[in-house]
């Protein structure tokens, strides 16, 4: 069982969109379904199924996905390393990490994630996983000026250092440099904080985040504006995958 973040968490968008069938160019085609239904009971990969999706199909002619889609654990592998583990995703509100020493955590897939802002008030992103024996760093969210393992107190820096490693003795060649906490891409575009949890190794500047994340839209909302004054809301919810 894990909790995580709404922004944060595919596998419960997908157990939401269950509940709300709808038919949209991005349903696929009555073949398709037909084809669909008998794979998922032959035990077809969904990735197959997925290939026979056509983008062009007129919205008249679509029909809602069967509802059996949006829980299967194959779709849900697919959607992970297909969309969510690739490119930039939306992690968090830039309110949640405003000032220095403000942190937030949640999970994408597996990937557990906190994003803080140090104390010279740059943004940080890292893998929430101890160096030591990878136990869960942070918890929750709030403010801090180091987060200390609970397990047996490795403790970080908000930029990852580490500063303090216990049970090392009789460790040779111990270097608490090679033990930072593991660096994610971090960026914000508008009141987004955005993440991107693949190996990419381009550097992303400036406007470019926007582009990767949102492609022509970004330009359209760019010009348009988008609504600041909106609270923040924090969800949090259950799920079983
Ligand atoms: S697992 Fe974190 S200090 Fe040991």
């Amino acid at each position: 069982m894990a909790t995580a973040q709404f922004l944060a968490l595919s596998s419960s968008s997908s157990a939401s969109a269950a509940a709300r069938p709808r038919a949209c160019r991005a349903a696929p085609s009555r073949v398709c379904v037909a084809a669909a239904a008998a794979a998922s009971s032959s035990g077809e990969p969904a990735r197959r199924l997925a290939a026979e999706f056509d983008p062009a199909i007129p919205l008249a002619c679509a029909v809602t996905p069967p509802s059996g889609w949006y829980i299967d654990p194959g779709f849900l592998r697919l959607e992970l390393d297909r969309v969510f583990l690739r490119g930039w995703q939306a992690v968090g509100h830039i309110g949640q990490v405003k000032n220095p020493n403000d942190f937030f955590t949640g999970s994408l897939g597996n990937v557990e994630f906190v994003i803080c802002r140090d104390a010279n008030g740059k943004l940080q992103a890292f893998h929430n996983v101890c160096r030591h024996h990878a136990s869960l760093l942070a918890c929750g969210s709030g403010q801090k000026t180091c987060f200390q393992c609970p397990y047996h107190g490795w403790t970080y820096g908000l930029d990852g250092t580490l500063l303090k490693a216990t049970r090392i003795s009789g460790i040779k060649n111990f270097n608490k440099n090679d033990f930072g906490l593991l660096p994610i891409k971090v960026a914000t575009w508008g009141p987004f904080v955005l993440a991107r949890f693949d190996n990419s190794s381009q550097d992303t500047v400036g406007d470019v985040v926007g582009d990767e994340w949102l492609g022509s839209a970004s330009d359209l909302l760019s010009r348009s504006g988008i609504n600041t004054s909106l609270p923040h809301i924090c969800r949090y919810f259950v799920t079983t995958i």
